[in-house]
Order: C-alpha cells, then structure tokens, then sequence
C-alpha cells in the first residue's frame, strides 16, 4: 500500500516497537496458548521448540536500562512516503512523536509539510526529489541502524533513480534495509541491487512476490509449494531474506524455512505490511547488534522476521478483538505495545 499512511504505520511501528521494549501490561491470552497457534518451524514441532525459537527472539531484545540515551535501541530511516492520502493522520503520529528521535523519513519535498503538520517532533528530509538525494541521505546513514525502502514511495522514475544510487550507499556502509512496496517493484526491476546483500529483508505479498520470482528465476511461482519458492527466491538472490506475507508468512534465508502462523484476523487492513516493515528495521538493528552468542547460531535476520511477523500478527489479533470489522491501521498501532509484551516479555 503506497500512500502517506503506509509510512506513518511503519514509522510507528518502529517508533513503538523501540519505546515500548518495556512495556508491563500483559494483554490477550496466556503464552503458551498464543505460542501454540504461533508457527510450525518445518512440519512439526514441539511447544517446547517454538518456546526455543521465542527465546531467541527474546534474547535479542535490548533491556530497557535508565542510562541509555534515547534512540539508541533503534534510530530508522524511511525512505518513502511521498504520496498524499485522504486517510486519517493524526493518530499513528501522536504515537510516532513518541519516538521522534527515532524516526527519520526522507521524502519528496511536496510531501513533507503534510507529514509534518501532523507531528512536528518526526524528523523529516525533504530530500528524495533534490538533485543531491543520494549524498543528502548519506550523510544521516552514520546516525542510523537501519533503513526501510519503499512504503509510499511511488514509481516515479526520478526517484527510482535516487533511491538506486541510497541502496548502493547503504549498503558500502553496511546497514541494514528492509526492503517492501514500490521498493520490492524497483528489485524486480533490478535485483542486482540487493542480489548477496546479506544484510537486506525483502517483504513481499503475493503479487510482489510472483513479479520477483519472474524476474530473479525467469520461472513461474510453484503456488503449490509456498516453502520451496520461497525458499529458491532467496537462494537465488544470494541468500538474501525474503519474508513472503499471506495467512500463513513465509520466511527463508536461503537455508531454513521458517512459517509464521500466529493468529491474525481475517480482515487484513493496509496498514498491517507497513507494520510489519517498520517493526522489523527495529527488529533487524537488534537481532544484528545482539551477537552469535545470544542467537545461538540461528540466522539474525530469520529471527527478526519470525519476531516481527508474530508481533504484526497478535497487534492484528487483538485489534480485531476489540474492534471487529472496522478493525483501522490506527487500532492495530495501539496494540503494538500490548501485543510486544503479550509474546516477547514473559
Ligand atoms: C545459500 O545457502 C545455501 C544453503 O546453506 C548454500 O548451499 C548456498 O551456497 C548459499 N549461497 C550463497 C550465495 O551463499
């Protein structure tokens, strides 16, 4: 979903994720029943390894101490949101001026007076469409931990261009991007961009998907076996991440399959992808930061995936719980904090 509110929802996500690494309220069912429900590593496996698999994800999680500075948990970078949408603003930024210091998003500059009027304390560069985009974003690539290229960001060629020359920067200085939207259509376009880059997360549904696959294996997508394509596409990219979103999400780095099944909703809003995009640059920052020994020789950027997926999932969950079919973005945003201490703080 490329529009204004995709990035804000990521943004937030990523802000809240960060903020509320803390949070003490427990909500929603017990643990055990949500790790259950929560996934299948391969065919079958015990609750006591899918309770090893969130232990993991647990281990990479930073404690949450007094003299750590603000944004050290996680400064993101956006690179998105240049396009307008009528939708509501103003809730998912009251959340994300929470963790302003967190959040930078660079944007076209007709975008970033809306973006921010809604919270002035975002930190927004309207630099996407300057002739100088590429040495522009360089220059906070030091500051950051990780970057999310893609939501809102449009197809315009001008800027395909620019945020080309960000990818190849970003990834001289090895940080992380989480890769999603109309940044999945610019790899389809170009794999090479991302082609070996360990350190990349693509997110792609269905439809980004098949494009990708098209593109990388010059093959159509094997529907029938979702693992087995999933797990080729990475290969083929030089082990690269690729998260594929559907009821059940599937994630390869080229060696394992991972399938996430924790329970969502029926309904998926739009805002859920962008969710999903901004928990996991949090995410990605702190699986890559916590080291061998706290992952226990588990791929990092499989177990961010596998974190981020279940959290979007359980925010999606219980938002539809209190608020059934007229489940919004903004609802599922609320719930990050719940849903983070419902599956990751026991
Ligand atoms: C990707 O992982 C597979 C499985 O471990 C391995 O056989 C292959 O050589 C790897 N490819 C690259 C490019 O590292």
């Amino acid at each position: 979903m490329a529009t204004l509110v995709g990035v804000v929802a990521a943004v937030a996500g990523a802000a809240v994720v960060a903020l509320l690494s803390a949070a003490l309220a427990l909500y929603g069912q017990p643990l055990d029943t949500a790790l259950k429900r929560a996934f299948s590593l391969h065919k079958v496996h015990s609750i006591k390894d899918m309770e090893n698999t969130f232990q993991l994800v647990r281990n990479i999680i930073p404690p949450l101490t007094t003299k750590k500075h603000k944004g050290q948990d996680g400064r993101i970078g956006i690179i998105g949101g240049c396009q307008e949408s009528s939708l509501t603003l103003s809730q998912p930024l009251v959340l994300v001026s929470q963790g302003a210091d967190l959040s930078h998003v660079f944007c076209t500059r007709e975008a970033a007076p809306v973006i921010k009027s809604y919270s002035p304390e975002l930190i927004v560069h309207p630099v996407l469409d300057s002739p100088n985009a590429v040495h522009e974003v360089e220059k906070w690539l030091s500051r950051l931990h990780a970057l999310v290229v893609g939501p809102g960001l449009g197809r315009e060629d001008a800027l395909l261009e620019n945020v080309k020359g960000i990818l190849e920067v970003s990834k001289a200085r090895g940080i992380p991007l989480i890769i999603d939207a109309d940044g999945l259509w610019l790899i389809a376009q170009q794999p090479t961009l991302i082609q070996g880059y360990r350190k990349a997360v693509l997110t792609p549904n269905h439809m980004e998907f098949g494009r990708l696959s098209e593109a990388v294996l010059k093959d159509p997508v094997d529907n029938g076996d979702r693992r087995g394509a999933v797990l080729r596409l990475s290969q083929a990219l030089g082990n690269v991440t690729v998260v594929q979103k559907g009821e059940q999400d599937v994630i390869s780095d080229g060696e394992q399959v991972l399938e996430c099944s924790q329970q969502g909703s029926n309904r998926r809003c739009g805002g859920q992808g962008d969710l999903l995009s901004g928990s996991l640059g949090v995410l990605v920052h702190w699986a890559l930061h916590a080291g061998p020994e706290k992952t226990n020789g588990f791929s990092p950027l499989l177990l961010a995936a596998f974190g981020a997926c279940s959290l979007t999932r359980q925010c999606s969950h219980q938002a539809f719980q209190k608020h059934g079919r007229s489940t919004t973005t903004t609802d599922m945003i609320s719930e990050v904090g719940p849903a983070f201490s419902t599956l990751f703080e026991t």
